[in-house]
């Protein structure tokens, strides 16, 4: 059946429920004319509620004309129900965010194992907000007037001691630009490097929205696989046929598949730069999570004039401040600068204002380190529930680190009919073959986040993909 959600803590009445979602869905297009709706037997019976409740509702929704009755045959969707605004608004949308769906998910009971995205409800707000009130009372009148492109001096200088403790970069704070977040370092950088005739080494699988953001410039991708270490250096293309702009890595903790490059790699991939001249662009999007082991100093500290260095405060802080930074070779510094303020002239200031302050003061580190415990516990927890359900037929990717695993079923493959029907039993995962550059060889796996997924949701969620995977084997396996 195709899947209502209802919640009984909710202040609306069920009936407006049932009324609500079906009438979305017949709006949207997503359930089209002549669709025959389940008997409200059915309904009721699946959702344990009384016969007369999804009786009004579709009630209701007769009397608005959005279904229709037939006798003996049971209500269908009428015709010429479709506002367009509804489609063009998802179709317009395609590859960003669903902010409605979003909004409706916190809702409704839909477990979403998206990654990335840290425990939202243990931001700190309170300390947050009196730092930037603070600010706001105490900053110079500078604060309020333009900046300069690579945001405030206070900030940098901050950033630049805090990253030599915790990630081993070398920098003066006259190499770092303040940015709208990792994305905008990339763009930035794509901007400046890249050309309709460049060629890029990267990582495969990565981001969809990172190899977006190089092709966008019109330059080539040249993948090179991963394995549990990162990036695979024996496979790095010759460079007798081209010679890459840059080679582009998550080498603390590779996004998707999860690994940590070794130091025998890091260094093998300097050389490899330093052969081809060009630069290593080392995005530690999330490195200050690492569960089991201390942090890995990043490729930056061992090779300054080579690497170009991308940090973010998405995973630590908040996606939504949108503060992200990039540390430059000195001879990059002024070009980057100029694309910074042709692009949006500078970071907001008084938000880098309330940053240093945040991280001066010790309250980030703190943060951190409560979070931490969090993540690991919430790692575990995943882990646990996921080989309770599978067993050992499932392989776990990825370091204890960061806040998501890739887990890998032998005898899956995560099509879109699968996720549909895993999205229909109230759950979603991401397969890391959206990922792929060289599509087919990551159909077995999905990633699952868990910064902002409880341990209740995790145990539920792990439950509705095992009843799913299990209901899809067995239809398989039927003669
Ligand atoms: C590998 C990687 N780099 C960069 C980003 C972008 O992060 P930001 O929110 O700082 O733009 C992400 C987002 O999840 C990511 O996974």
């Amino acid at each position: 059946m195709f899947w209502i959600t209802i919640d009984r803590e909710k202040p609306i009445p069920l009936i407006r429920q049932i009324y609500s979602e079906l009438r979305t869905k017949i709006l949207s297009g997503e359930l089209t004319a002549g669709y025959k709706l389940p008997s409200t037997r059915k309904v009721a019976s699946e959702l344990h509620l009384s016969r007369n409740v999804v009786l009004e509702a579709y009630e209701q929704l007769l009397a608005e004309g959005y279904i229709e009755s037939r006798r003996g045959s049971g209500y269908f969707i009428a015709s010429g129900i479709y506002l367009e605004q509804h489609a063009r608004m998802t179709e317009a949308g395609a590859g960003l965010p669903k902010v409605d769906q979003h909004f409706n998910e916190a809702e409704s009971k839909l477990i979403d194992f998206r990654s990335g995205v840290p425990a939202l409800e243990h931001f700190p707000r309170n300390l947050w907000g009196k730092t930037v009130q603070r600010v706001c009372q105490e900053a110079p009148l500078s604060v309020f007037g333009y900046n300069r492109p690579e945001g405030r001096t206070e900030l940098r200088t901050i950033l630049c001691r805090y990253l030599y403790r915790t990630r081993g970069v070398q920098c003066d704070p006259e190499q770092i630009i303040m940015t709208s977040g990792a994305t905008q370092a990339l763009t930035l950088i794509a901007n400046v490097l890249l050309r309709p005739d460049s060629h890029v080494v990267i990582e495969d699988p990565i981001t969809h929205d990172i190899q977006s953001i190089f092709t966008r410039t019109g330059a080539r991708l040249l993948p090179v696989p991963t394995d549990g270490y990162g990036m695979d250096m024996e496979q790095l293309p010759s460079l007798s046929a081209h010679r890459p702009r840059f080679v582009f890595v998550t080498p603390s903790h590779q996004f998707p598949l999860g690994g940590t490059m070794p130091i025998q790699r890091r260094l093998q991939l300097i050389r490899y730069a330093r052969e081809a001249d060009c630069y290593i662009v080392e995005d530690d999007y999330d490195s200050e999570f690492r569960y089991e082991t201390a942090p890995i100093s990043s490729i930056q500290g061992l090779a300054s004039e080579r690497v170009i260095y991308i940090g973010s405060f998405s995973k630590i802080l908040s996606p939504g401040l949108r503060q992200g930074y990039l540390v430059l070779p000195k001879a990059l510094v002024a070009s980057y600068q100029q694309a910074k303020w042709l692009s949006d002239l500078h970071a907001p200031s008084i938000d880098q204002l309330a940053l240093g302050v945040f991280i001066e003061e010790g309250h980030l580190e703190k943060y951190v380190n409560r979070v931490k415990k969090l993540y690991k516990k919430r790692r575990q927890c995943l882990i646990d529930a996921l080989q309770l359900a599978f067993g050992d037929s499932i392989r776990i990717w990825g370091e204890a680190a960061g806040l998501h695993i890739v887990a890998a079923f032998p005898t899956i493959h995560f099509t879109p009919d699968v996720l549909a029907a895993l999205e229909q039993a109230g759950v979603r995962v991401y397969p890391v073959e959206e990922h792929a550059i060289v599509k087919g060889n990551h159909t077995d796996k999905i990633i699952l986040g868990y910064g902002n997924t409880n341990e209740a949701q995790i145990g539920e969620g792990v439950e509705r993909i095992r009843a799913v995977l299990t209901r899809m084997l067995a239809s398989l396996d039927s003669p």
